[in-house]
């Protein structure tokens, strides 16, 4: 949890590292508008982990690109620990969340051309990063997530499960507070997706950072702290 003053210095005011709050979002549908998320409030510790479970078309991803900042919402507001992150221009907002967040898909996204080694530090060419410094971090990951060896090949020369690892490096290379992950294990077998999700739960232990993942497997949300449904744009926690 992060700390924050008052007026009184003796007080103190724990802050979640996320608040989503009565976030909503309509898209056009035929004559009228669909709306996608209803009112939807949500609070992420830091540290967390948390699994979206729902059907598809609910409006999983629609919420996760929203507390990425990849899309607005249309009423509502998304504070990260006390920034407003409505406020922030577009330029100041791919910064933000190059620095604080990292994400991971249902496919890799891997860049073909490079190499895996190439791959994981892209997050850190615009950043004010000292390169030596991300390299040490890449370097760790990649020994910590078993794929140190294979940082000379291509995309093309690695298994899915790799491939998938080497995108959870490059999440976390710039050391976000959050991951949030959309069907992180959607493309993997049962044997990979098992273990795609206890390697983000120890990374989660080890480095703190707080995860977010969507997921159809209640097996896989199980493993989580906390799980969420959404249903047609309403979200509801099911550990209450
Ligand atoms: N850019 C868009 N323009 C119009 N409609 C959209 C857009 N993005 C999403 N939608 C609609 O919003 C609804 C929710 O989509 P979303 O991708 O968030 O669902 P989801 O829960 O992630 O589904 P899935 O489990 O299949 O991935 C869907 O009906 C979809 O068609
Ligand atoms: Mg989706």
């Amino acid at each position: 949890m992060t700390t924050t003053e008052t007026n009184n210095p003796q007080r103190k005011i724990q802050l979640p590292l996320l608040s989503l709050a009565s976030v909503s979002k309509s898209y056009p549908s035929g004559n009228g508008n669909r709306m996608v998320l209803n009112n939807v409030s949500i609070e992420i510790p830091t540290g967390e982990t948390l699994a979206i479970v729902g059907p598809s078309g609910s409006g999983k991803t629609t919420l996760l690109n929203i507390i990425a900042t990849l899309d607005k919402p249309d009423s509502g507001s998304i504070f990260f620990e006390s920034t407003d992150l409505l406020k922030f221009n577009t330029q100041d907002l791919a910064h933000f969340r190059n620095r604080r967040i990292g994400m991971i898909f249902q496919l890799h996204h891997l860049l073909p051309q490079c190499t895996l080694w190439e791959n994981v530090l892209i997050p850190t060419l615009p950043t004010n990063t000292n390169h030596q410094e991300a390299e040490k971090r890449a370097e760790k990951l990649l020994k910590r997530t078993g794929i140190w060896e294979y940082r000379h090949q291509k995309p093309s020369e690695l298994s899915g499960g790799e491939c998938q690892r080497a995108a959870v490096v490059r999440a976390l290379v710039n050391k976000p507070s959050l991951i949030l992950a959309d069907e992180p294990t959607g493309a993997l077998d049962h044997h990979n997706a098992l273990n795609l999700i206890d390697l983000l739960l120890e990374l989660n232990k080890e480095m703190g950072t707080a995860l977010v993942v969507v997921t159809h497997s209640i097996e896989l949300a199980r493993k989580m702290n906390k799980i969420y449904e959404l249903n047609d744009g309403i979200l509801t926690n099911k550990n209450l």
